[in-house]
């Protein structure tokens, strides 16, 4: 059960969604399955997993975008419903920054009106700011006087992060929107992030494909797997001594910053299929056709595996079907 020091927190969330063109049989896949999390003030919490593992769905569910099919989302403690999102408490970073920017406004009026709208503050005062959200990110002053329309990627996605922090949120969620920065404004954009986090005492919530950058940010990871957590805990014993087959082919499989492991894998269908991880996992055997509680292997640090004490040479990056949109 969540504790009051938890800013935010999933209680055994679903989220399933009908497949496509297949309406009168009325199958469902789970895009998240029974998922606890627990978003203490203050931390910085690490979400990780392949394309279509239900990062985003969580998230999504977390800031009352979606609403889960079961159970509960808790803000400080206190059930919160569909829309309860607040913008002073959480602001969201994601994948795409287009949808996160108005077309017709730039950052530099952006910021502004956040700023106007959000704070009592003079007009030189907001233009300070503004100036030092825009050198935080990286964003030269005539890109952040043109419109969204005519930047690149890498440009909406430093101006819809510096319009999140200009917010001053208490929960940042940032959803890939690091990843797909070249290294050098990733590197800029993740210590800018880590001194706000002091300074603010911001929450992070970071979703990310990138172990390298997770480990930069976070103190606890959780890892995903097709709708279900396997693995969590500490970000230096997961990474550093994975217990779930899937962590240790996760990190295996880092390839390069910013890359993907691979393609968006098989939705989970049926219920009790036995180890979500199985049909990929070198050490199935029998038992795994049930699946495995979240067990302690370590301090604060969970597996879901029948066989967290085995090994295996590091797996070597097998990509899976790729079916990626
Ligand atoms: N609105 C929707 N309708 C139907 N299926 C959906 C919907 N949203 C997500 N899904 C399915 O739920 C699963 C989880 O998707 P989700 O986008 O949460 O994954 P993700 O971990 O964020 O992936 P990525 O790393 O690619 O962003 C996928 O199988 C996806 O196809
Ligand atoms: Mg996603």
């Amino acid at each position: 059960m969540p504790s009051s020091s938890e800013l935010l927190a999933a209680d055994c969330v679903s989220r399933t969604y009908p497949i496509p063109g297949r309406r009168r049989e009325r199958r469902l896949v789970h895009a998240v399955r029974d998922v606890d999390l627990a978003i203490a003030r203050g931390s910085a919490v690490g979400l990780v997993g392949e394309s279509g593992s239900g990062k985003t769905t969580l998230a999504r569910m977390l800031i009352g975008l979606e609403t889960p099919t079961a159970g509960r989302v808790l803000l400080r403690g206190e059930p919160v419903g569909r829309g309860w999102v607040r913008a002073s408490e959480v602001q969201m970073v994601f994948q795409d920054p287009y949808t996160s920017l108005d077309p017709r406004q730039s950052a530099v009026e952006t910021l502004d009106e956040v700023q106007r709208v959000r704070f009592d503050r003079t007009a030189a005062e907001r233009g300070r700011r503004t100036a030092e959200l825009l050198e935080a990110v990286g964003l030269g002053r005539q890109e952040a006087e043109a419109l969204p329309g005519a930047l690149s990627g890498g440009q909406r996605q430093r101006a819809a992060i510096a319009r999140a922090l200009a917010v001053e949120p208490e929960l940042l969620i940032l959803d890939e929107a690091v990843s797909a920065l070249d290294v050098s404004v990733q590197g800029q954009i993740v210590n800018l992030l880590n001194d706000l986090r002091s300074e603010l005492s911001l929450t992070y919530l970071l979703i990310s494909h990138d172990l390298a950058v997770v480990r930069q940010m976070v103190d606890t990871v959780v890892v995903m797997y097709r709708g279900r957590v396997v693995e969590q805990g500490p970000i230096d014993a997961v990474l550093d001594r994975p217990q779930h087959p899937y962590t240790r082919r996760l990190r295996a499989a880092v390839p390069e910053a910013g890359k993907a492991l691979g393609g968006r894998m098989a939705p989970a269908e049926p219920r009790n299929e036995g180890c979500v991880f199985h049909h990929r996992c070198e050490l199935a055997g029998a038992d795994c056709d049930r699946e495995p509680a979240l067990a302690p292997v370590g301090p604060n640090h969970l597996a879901r595996c029948w066989r967290t004490g085995e090994r295996t040479a590091p797996a070597e990056h097998q990509p899976t079907r790729s079916h990626t949109t």
